[in-house]
């Protein structure tokens, strides 16, 4: 059997990769399939390098978790994708108190932004720079950044991580914009004035948690939307939930899924691959998060590939 990296790589892909994250790192069973690099050529530490992880108070850093999920894909010889500098979520009280000026502020970013990126200086392929900035209807998400500083602070993170990793792509990422909507638009605004001001920006991530039988149309004229302002994209956070329990039916369609998903990236040449957000359900984090669903995975909770594996080799054209 092929690998899902190495079909990507044989179709002109950069990667095919998933999200990890430290507890599950003692797994053996789940490390055989995470450690094999012809399955996922790529890896992202899906909680260990977010803010209240690395610097959990003021100008205090650790990098157990982080360093370990680094060094993991360093052994592996996998791509790695940071994830990420600057996000509302998973941050210190310190940072969300709101107690700093927007002179403060900036350095707080400044130096959160290059103190991580450094570390990982020549490893990390690309960066999620700055996560979710938007809601849903295409607004700025008032968390304490934006109240702090309003825009400027996502060209004060890219600038910061440039500075740190010029080799490192920088990305922004988000979920719902996939297809064409309000947040999708918004996202495109965001691209072409940071290109005009020029700050540094090389690609876009699309999250991508889908719901079975709901995927949004138009995923791959969206994509080209987005490559056509000059940024590469990525399907940064795949998965695909459903209604529990699943059924033959359910499995079916979420094989179709991950095809469109992965159809879609492999239409388009500026995007570069495919993560998933985590590879099995019982690592998932959707149970815990959506009551009721689950099965998101294309590996079942016991390390079974599902229906949507082939959904995945279906979709690259392989
Ligand atoms: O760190 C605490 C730990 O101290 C405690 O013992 C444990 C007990 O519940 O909880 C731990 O925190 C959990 C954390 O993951 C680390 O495991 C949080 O409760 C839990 O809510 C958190 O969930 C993560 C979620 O982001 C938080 O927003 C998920 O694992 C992670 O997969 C998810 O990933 C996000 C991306 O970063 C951004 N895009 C959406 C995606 C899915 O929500």
């Amino acid at each position: 059997a092929t690998g899902l990296h190495t079909i990507a790589k044989s179709k002109g892909k950069l990667y095919f990769g998933s999200a990890t994250d430290n507890p599950e790192l003692t797994d053996a069973a789940y490390m055989a399939i995470l450690n094999d690099n012809t399955m996922f050529g790529q890896i992202t530490p899906g909680n260990s390098m977010k803010w209240d992880a690395t610097e959990p108070s003021r100008g205090s850093f650790s990098w157990s978790g982080a360093d370990a999920i680094a060094n993991l894909a360093k052994k592996n010889g996998q791509l790695l994708r940071g994830h990420n500098c600057v996000w509302y979520s998973q941050l210190p009280s310190w940072v969300s108190s709101g107690n700093f000026n927007a002179a403060t502020l900036t350095s707080i970013i400044q130096t959160h932004c290059s103190t991580l990126v450094s570390r990982y200086k020549g490893q990390v392929y690309s960066w999620d720079v700055v996560n979710e900035p938007f809601n849903d209807d295409g607004t700025w998400r008032t968390d304490v950044f934006f109240n702090t500083l309003g825009t400027d602070y996502v060209s004060i993170a890219l600038q910061a991580a440039r500075a740190a990793d010029p080799a490192a792509k920088l990305y922004i990422n988000d979920y719902n914009i996939e297809g064409p909507s309000a947040k999708s638009t918004a996202m495109q605004n965001l691209v072409k004035s940071l290109k005009q001001a020029n700050v540094p920006l090389d690609g876009i991530g699309l999250q991508g948690h889908f719901i079975v039988g709901e995927l949004p149309q138009g995923l791959e004229d969206n994509l080209r939307a987005f490559t056509a302002l000059g940024v590469e994209v990525a399907i940064t956070e795949l998965d695909i939930r459903m209604t529990l329990p699943a059924t033959a039916a359910l499995l079916a369609q979420q094989q179709k899924d991950y095809q469109t998903v992965v159809a879609a990236c492999q239409a388009v040449e500026g995007c570069v691959g495919v993560t998933i957000w985590d590879f099995t359900d019982k690592y998932s984090w959707v149970p815990q998060t959506f009551s009721g669903q689950g099965e998101a995975c294309p590996w079942d909770q016991n390390l079974q590939r599902k229906p949507a594996f082939q959904g995945i080799v279906a979709g690259f054209g392989a």
